[in-house]
């Protein structure tokens, strides 16, 4: 009998961004021929993001998906025919169905295994994390394929100014793997549907027909408080879970919304500034991408090593959060 593996370790990561950015200039002088007014001064200062993203028209999510999920698998050394378990987190499905993991599966030439998508907004990409973590516990799966990949502008109302300007397109992914060696410490998922209202797409395709509002909508400041609040208790509800030491972290990758959410939640915490891993500047909001997009960038780049004790966290619409802490 071989010996049962305890951990999901991150083996690989990679992100793709499509090619068009577009700066808060561009986009502040495309509203204004509407009559809608904002500035790139407004943007930076209430939110910190100064470019996105924005995919073509014809660009789908499963298409940033397999781009992320083939440069994570070309990072861990990993073939797709190794691939058992493949995870989409994103609220801009290709499709009503198949899942957007089903067309990647496809896509990147694996058969076999498992491939589902998971629903959790902004929080989706820790909700499939923490997925895939409890399938290799288990045993149900030795290599996992974990994307979180939107297409968030084709939700965006670009007559309201309160939302249009926050977010981006992109995808994200990990490859993780069963191991003897610390990988995937804790994991801390939570929900609260009566918050459904401050962040949703209340919309859908029936007997034909767009029914409901297709686009995103929110109430920014009821986002932003609960978004604090939530984070910093599952921060310490992560720890308290793995029996760690929040100043042991060496690394937070948090949910990219809003530099300010970033800041308080870091000085809430009493992590400083250097530990936190920042992407909103360049990305924008990119959903469920945006934590696989911070951690890939800043694992290039040099700065999370192999050893690091890693904590992402996502928020979002449901109203959805959760930690988890990983041992890189
Ligand atoms: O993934 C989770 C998803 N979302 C979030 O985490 C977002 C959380 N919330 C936020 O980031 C912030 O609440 C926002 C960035 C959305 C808004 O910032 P705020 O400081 O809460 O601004 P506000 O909503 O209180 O609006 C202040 C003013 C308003 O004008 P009046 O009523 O004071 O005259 C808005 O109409 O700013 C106006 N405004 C804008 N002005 C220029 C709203 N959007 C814009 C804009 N450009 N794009």
């Amino acid at each position: 009998m071989e010996s049962s593996m305890s951990y999901a370790k991150i083996v690989g990561s990679g992100g793709y961004l499509p090619p068009r950015i577009v700066s808060n200039d561009e986009l502040a002088a495309e509203l204004a021929t509407r009559q809608i007014a904002t500035s790139d001064t407004w943007i930076v200062e209430r939110t910190g993001i100064r470019q996105r993203h924005i995919a073509a028209p014809d660009v789908t999510t499963s298409m940033l998906a397999t781009k992320a999920a083939q440069l994570a698998l070309d990072d861990a050394g990993v073939t797709a025919a190794e691939v058992d378990l493949i995870i989409v987190a994103t609220s801009t499905p290709d499709f009503i169905f198949p899942s957007t993991a089903c067309l990647v599966q496809a896509n990147l030439g694996a058969k076999g295994g498992a491939a589902f998508d998971v629903q959790a907004v902004c929080s989706g990409f820790v909700y499939a994390l923490a997925t895939a973590d409890a399938f290799i516990q288990a045993g149900r799966s030795r290599v996992a394929l974990v994307i979180g990949a939107e297409v968030f502008s084709s939700i965006l109302d670009w007559s309201d100014r309160g939302t249009c300007v926050l977010f981006g397109d992109g995808a994200g992914a990990v490859v993780l793997k069963a191991s003897e060696e610390p990988g995937v410490l804790a994991a801390q998922l939570n929900a609260d549907g009566s918050q459904m209202k401050i962040l949703c797409a209340a919309g859908n395709v029936m007997h034909g027909k767009v029914v409901g509002d297709p686009f995103l909508r929110m109430d920014g400041q009821a986002v932003f408080k609960l978004a604090v609040t939530a984070l910093a208790r599952s921060a310490k509800e992560v720890c308290q879970q793995a029996g760690i030491d929040l100043a042991d972290i060496d690394w937070l990758v948090p949910h990219q919304a809003n530099v300010r959410i970033l800041n308080f939640l870091s000085r809430k915490l009493g992590i400083p500034d250097e530990k936190v891993i920042i992407t909103v500047d360049k990305h924008a909001n990119t959903s469920a991408a945006s934590v696989p997009l911070a951690l890939d960038a800043a694992r290039r780049d040099g700065r999370i090593k192999s050893g690091d004790l890693v904590m992402m966290q996502g928020v979002g619409g449901g109203f959805t959060w959760g930690s988890v802490l990983a041992r890189m």
